[in-house]
């Protein structure tokens, strides 16, 4: 199918995606799927219906139905670990029950929501109260999962925000943690310490530190941590006692985990109800994902339109532009959970991949990106497929046209990236300027080529249920994606190197040990770093 997908590329592959428009006026529709009130139009890309065709057989060659149907029902389909991946039983509020090695998790999920909600409640209510009072500043010290997704939530869900202050703490680097710790006061701030394993230096480090902090001004400093972590083992030793401690278990992968005890910063923030109505949005999502066709399945079609760019035509990158700044954080968030997940060089037999792993994912929110990097993505060498994001309604009523303005300009990108400018129109833009030599050169740096894909997501409007709905969507584009290329999306074997030779070389930046059998550039820059205060 790969053979059959790149020959029918190589024959549409100087094809203007406008004159697919001209030749079906009824595309936009056909290359759109509506579900869960938000619409994915995928018509401004070079795919067309015999392309949509090869793709869907595509995932019925790869199997991707019966790994999605062993995901939802708890098969340990992550190999190189033995685990299930079941992020989806957590936002599985009224669906029945899901047996992990014959035993139903779901009492289990329940349990823990109930109880997260509980302390959620004491935190906002003022019941559970710092040395000084109620709490006035929450702090999550956590890293990669255990940071990104309720920090990208916190920030798109500001307008529901009306609990304390959150506050996310998550480089090594002490700048990190110093910048937020001036501006709380130790007796009314709650520390959670957010780690899976509960090992990840960069989090153990930060809490010590803020432990040290909170005890310079606090008899009891331990009262006022809390702990999210599989490794309910470890967190005892850390001195946070057990009512403070909300658990998960090891098929709920770091990157997948904002939606249980991980999301406890979040659920502080907008309070139990708005948190449940963000489960329910990931709910939604993973009914429709598990119930709908191909051709009308909203993760499915993303992923195939992700599949097209990357594997197919070769497009390296994706930008994935939110004309929505709330969701700032979200290329972040996305970075983590696509390029941990699908950049992997061996599929799940151990065997190098046949085709290139998933893309280099990054991107800014709209417009801000436009006055920044929109050039290259107009009028540099290299295509790289957009995906924007918008919502039909902000919410500030009050700024409605400044919301159309927003709406306006998303638009109008994926219309000049499709249509471009030709020469004979650039040269019409400054005929009045210019003439003879002068008037091509001027006009050459006006062209727009054009041509170059993009897929849009609109939305009604930003609210806990559908950001639910939004993160659900990405999670199952990566399972799609990382199902077809037969990786393994829930493992990150990747990560393991860079952190020995950390350790490793903690001792000799310290000044402990020399720096023998470093390699040259990295002794001297030791060097370097030492000989200017390290
Ligand atoms: O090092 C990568 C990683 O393991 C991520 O997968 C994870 O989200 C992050 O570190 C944090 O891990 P933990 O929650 O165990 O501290």
């Amino acid at each position: 199918m790969w053979d059959k997908l790149k020959a029918h590329h190589e024959a549409v592959a100087t094809r203007r995606i406008e004159s697919l428009f001209e030749a079906d006026d009824t595309r936009a529709e056909a290359f759109s799927v509506e579900a869960l009130s938000m619409r994915f139009d995928f018509s401004k890309t070079n795919i067309d219906a015999a392309g949509l065709g090869l793709l869907i057989e595509l995932l019925d060659e790869t199997g991707v139905a019966a790994r999605r149907e062993a995901m939802f029902t708890g098969e340990p389909i992550n190999e190189t670990e033995g685990r299930a991946v079941l992020h989806t039983a957590l936002r599985n509020l009224d669906g029945g029950p899901v047996h992990v090695a014959g035993t139903d998790v779901m009492p289990g999920v329940h349990e823990g929501l109930s109880r997260m909600e509980a302390f959620a409640a004491d935190v906002r209510s003022g019941a559970f109260r710092g040395a000084g009072g109620a709490i006035t500043d929450v702090i999550n010290i956590g890293i990669g999962g255990s940071d990104l997704g309720p920090a990208m939530g916190y920030r798109a869900l500001s307008p529901y925000a009306d609990g304390p202050r959150c506050h996310f703490v998550s480089n090594v680097d002490p700048g990190d943690i110093a910048e937020v710790l001036r501006t709380c006061d130790p007796k009314t701030t709650l520390v959670i310490v957010a780690s899976k394993t509960f090992t990840t230096i960069e989090t153990m480090t930060n809490a010590r530190t803020a432990k040290a902090w909170m005890s310079e001004a606090v008899d009891e400093p331990a009262r006022q941590f809390a702990a999210l972590s599989s490794a309910t083992d470890k967190t005892g030793a850390f001195g946070i006692a057990e009512d403070r401690v909300f658990g998960f278990e090891d098929w709920v992968g770091g990157r997948y985990s904002m939606w249980g005890p991980i999301g406890l910063s979040l659920m502080i923030a907008i309070g139990p109800e708005a948190f449940r109505a963000f489960l329910r949005g990931g709910q939604a999502m993973d009914r429709h994902f598990r119930a709908a066709e191909w051709s009308e399945n909203m993760p499915a079609l993303l992923a195939l339109t992700g599949l097209w760019h990357n594997q197919i035509c070769g497009y390296a990158t994706r930008a994935v532009l939110p004309y929505d700044n709330r969701l700032g954080r979200l290329p972040a968030y996305l970075q983590q959970l696509e390029m941990e997940s699908n950049g992997k060089r061996v599929s799940m037999d151990g065997h190098a991949l046949t085709q290139d792993s998933g893309p280099v994912v990054w991107g800014e929110p709209g417009t801000n990106g436009q006055h920044a990097f929109y050039q290259l993505i107009h009028q540099g060498t290299r295509v790289v497929p957009c995906e924007f994001m918008i919502a039909a309604e902000g919410h500030e009523p009050e700024l409605h046209h400044q919301h159309q303005l927003l709406i306006a300009n998303c638009l109008a990108q994926s219309e000049a990236l499709m249509k471009g400018r030709s020469l004979d129109e650039a040269r019409e833009k400054v005929a009045d300027k210019f003439e003879g030599d002068e008037l091509e050169r001027q006009a050459a740096h006006r062209v727009f080529p054009g041509n170059r894909p993009s897929v849009t997501l609109a939305y009604p409007k930003l609210t806990p249920e559908m950001l639910g709905q939004i993160v659900a969507l990405y999670e199952h584009r990566v399972f799609v994606e990382g199902a077809v290329l037969g990786i393994n999306s829930y493992d990150q074997w990747g990560v393991e190197l860079g952190k020995e030779l950390a350790t490793a070389l903690q001792p000799i930046v310290e000044g402990k040990e020399d720096a023998t059998g470093k390699d040259g550039s990295t002794a001297a820059l030791v060097t370097f770093l030492k000989a200017n205060g390290a």
